[in-house]
């Protein structure tokens, strides 16, 4: 048995989905269920023998020994966090209590888990953590992308929350003896992505005749990977990735935002147009910038791609394509977002803090 953090959000649903497809081994999803957090992602396997579902939050220290000690796992890989910029900057306190404190007493569990393992099952035994290309901070347009070596530079609190977890990871490594291997994957992309991050919040504005809010002027630049891409990845490395290595993960996809959304802009024209026949480019509007924002990131991906030979399959156009036809077919998923906490958190960003430019 493998036990998923977060199994319930954006990355960690499509995980399961992806490991279920693949492996007769049973998945044992723990999440809190935060906002982000939503079991109509996986909906459609909530019957599969091989599925298991506790609502738990990381930070409960008790919680989680009775997990590993009933479950026995073999791995864990650790997707649970608060994973919105935008939200980190009008309150870091969630990111600090998950990331940090919640990453903190996963690690002390799991360690004292691991102590009381025999020693087969302790040179099998992987904690696999799952962080962000964020922590290395922006590049200008002629840096080379970053390799595992490079400093951390986190700038937004999102990104230092998930920097100081992944120290804590190294020390529980290097102190403890404790498997670990942790990943950079740079921005993700695909379908059961809550739609506060760019490409769904896009397409669910598109699809509802709302504006387009670009931040600033829409040049920041980030390397997109498809969210199936990046599963296979994680799965790969857990069979083969090096114990106290780090490694990026990318999609081999670096554009400009408002390139993005042009895109976006240009699928939908041909499979949704408009009832107006325009263009829902028409939609874009240009807002005040985010605070802090990162110019760009950049990843290089040599490592992973000599040591297990993985390279993402998906090419950008082919799997944005996909994703704005899994959120056409799915508006129930949507509507039920809609009416919850995606609407208040629109409420709280557009009306109190006026990002919005009019
Ligand atoms: P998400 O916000 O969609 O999902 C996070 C999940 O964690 C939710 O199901 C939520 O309920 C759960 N969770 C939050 N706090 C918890 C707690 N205290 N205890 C248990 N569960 C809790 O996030 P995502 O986009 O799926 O990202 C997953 C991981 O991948 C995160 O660690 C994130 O930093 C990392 N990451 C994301 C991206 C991206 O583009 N989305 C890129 C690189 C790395
Ligand atoms: P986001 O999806 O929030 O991911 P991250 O901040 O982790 O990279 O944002 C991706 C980029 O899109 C980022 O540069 C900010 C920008 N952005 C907009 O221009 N408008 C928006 O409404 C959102 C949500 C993001």
């Amino acid at each position: 048995m493998i036990v998923v953090t977060g199994g319930a959000g954006f990355i960690g649903s499509n995980f399961i989905h992806e490991w279920l497809i693949h492996s007769t081994e049973p998945i044992l999803n723990l999440d809190k269920l935060s906002y982000a957090g939503n079991l109509d992602n996986l909906a459609a396997i909530i019957d599969h023998p091989q599925y298991h579902f506790i609502q738990a939050d990381i930070c409960c220290r008790n919680t989680l020994r009775s997990i590993f000690q009933q479950h026995q796992p073999r791995a864990v890989i650790h997707f649970a966090a608060e994973s919105h910029v935008d939200r980190s900057i009008h309150g870091a306190e969630d990111f600090i209590h998950t990331n940090i404190i919640g990453t903190f007493s996963l690690l002390e569990e799991v360690r004292t888990y691991y102590q009381h393992l025999d020693t087969t099952s302790k040179h099998q035994f992987r904690f696999m953590h799952v962080s962000t290309d964020e922590v290395y901070g922006t590049l200008s347009p002629t840096d080379d992308p970053v390799t595992e070596a490079h400093t951390y530079q986190p700038n937004s609190p999102y990104a230092a929350s998930k920097a100081a977890s992944d120290h804590l990871v190294r020390a529980w490594h290097r102190t403890y003896g404790l498997p670990v291997i942790t990943t950079h994957s740079s921005n993700n992309y695909g379908a059961y992505q809550f739609p506060e991050k760019l490409i769904p919040l896009m397409i669910m504005n598109a699809l509802s005749d709302q504006d387009l809010p670009i931040y600033g002027d829409g040049q920041q630049t980030r390397d997109w990977i498809y969210v199936l891409d990046h599963c296979v990845a994680l799965r790969a490395l857990l069979e083969q990735g090096v114990v106290g290595e780090v490694y990026n993960i990318g999609g081999h996809h670096e554009c400009t935002n408002i390139a993005v959304v042009q895109q976006i802009c240009f699928i939908l024209d041909q499979i949704k147009p408009r009832h107006d026949g325009r263009s829902y480019t028409e939609q874009i509007r240009f807002v005040t910038d985010r605070a802090g924002h990162d110019r760009r990131y950049a990843i290089n991906t040599d490592k992973i791609s000599k040591h297990i030979g993985f390279q993402p399959s998906t090419d950008f156009m082919t799997g944005l394509r996909q994703t704005i036809l899994w959120y056409i077919e799915h508006p129930d998923w949507l509507a039920r977002i809609n009416t919850g906490a995606y609407r208040d958190w629109i409420a709280k960003q557009y009306h109190s803090s006026g990002s919005i430019d009019e």
